[in-house]
């Protein structure tokens, strides 16, 4: 078992982790779903986060029983309609969308010497870090058009910590969806879940709330 001295880097999540862009991504899919005439629920809107915006839009055509409905060149458009309402309203942010404590976590984990890397599905990604300006925190980002597989594959994740020449092992992965920890776990990462226990009961330590997510709180988890 991982102990908290083995660790030397953060492999974080950005939507629903750093900033609420999880509920950003909802809404845009929500209105998609109702244009399209299917049926929204939270089921559908929680198994939806972490989930890659083609994956997402299958997922939903599936719920509606219209995966069949359209062809790719219909698909491709339906995902460019969600992904410019959502772009629309990333545009707006500002740093005041940073979710509660995580920049004082983030500076922490600097100060401290701990390595950072991003491993976000979204595509989106840097431009959400500009907007709330904290690239400079993030030096090394996974790009997910460079993916095989999404999450729940580990592949992000292993990748996160390679791009920081850490061991898997020496990482904890931070993450606000099932898939997520599900993508950690396999990744051989310490899982660290921010939201409903229950939902996230895969995760190594779960935290209800960002503000809670401190070096001391993580500690004193791992031991
Ligand atoms: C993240 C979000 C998902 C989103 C995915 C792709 O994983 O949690 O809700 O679908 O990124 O985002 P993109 O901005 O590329 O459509
Ligand atoms: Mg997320």
């Amino acid at each position: 078992m991982t102990k908290f001295a083995d660790i030397k880097g953060f492999v974080f999540d950005l939507d629903g982790v750093i900033t609420d862009t999880s509920v950003l991504h909802g809404n845009a899919w929500h209105q998609l779903a109702d244009s399209l005439g299917v049926s929204w629920n939270d089921d559908l809107a929680n198994g939806l986060k972490g989930i890659s915006r083609m994956d997402s839009l299958e997922m939903i055509l599936k719920a509606g029983h219209k995966e069949n409905d359209y062809n790719q060149e219909q698909k491709v458009a339906l995902a460019t309609q969600k992904n410019d309402n959502y772009v629309a309203e990333v545009n707006k942010m500002t740093p005041a969308n940073i979710l509660p404590g995580m920049k004082a976590f983030l500076d922490d984990l600097r100060a401290k010497g701990y390595q950072l890397s991003l491993a976000s599905a979204s595509k989106n990604a840097p431009r959400v870090l500009d907007k709330l300006q904290l690239a400079d925190y993030f030096p090394k980002v996974v790009d997910p058009a460079n993916l095989t597989h999404g999450k729940p594959d580990p592949e992000i994740y292993t990748k996160g910590a390679q791009v920081l020449n850490l061991d898997p092992a020496q990482c904890i992965g931070v993450e606000d969806a099932a898939a997520g920890v599900q993508a950690i776990n396999a990744a051989g990462e310490v899982s660290l879940g921010i939201g409903d226990a229950h939902e996230l009961a895969a995760a190594d330590m779960v935290f209800a709330d960002t503000a809670s997510v401190t070096l001391e709180n993580i500690a004193k988890k791992l031991g």
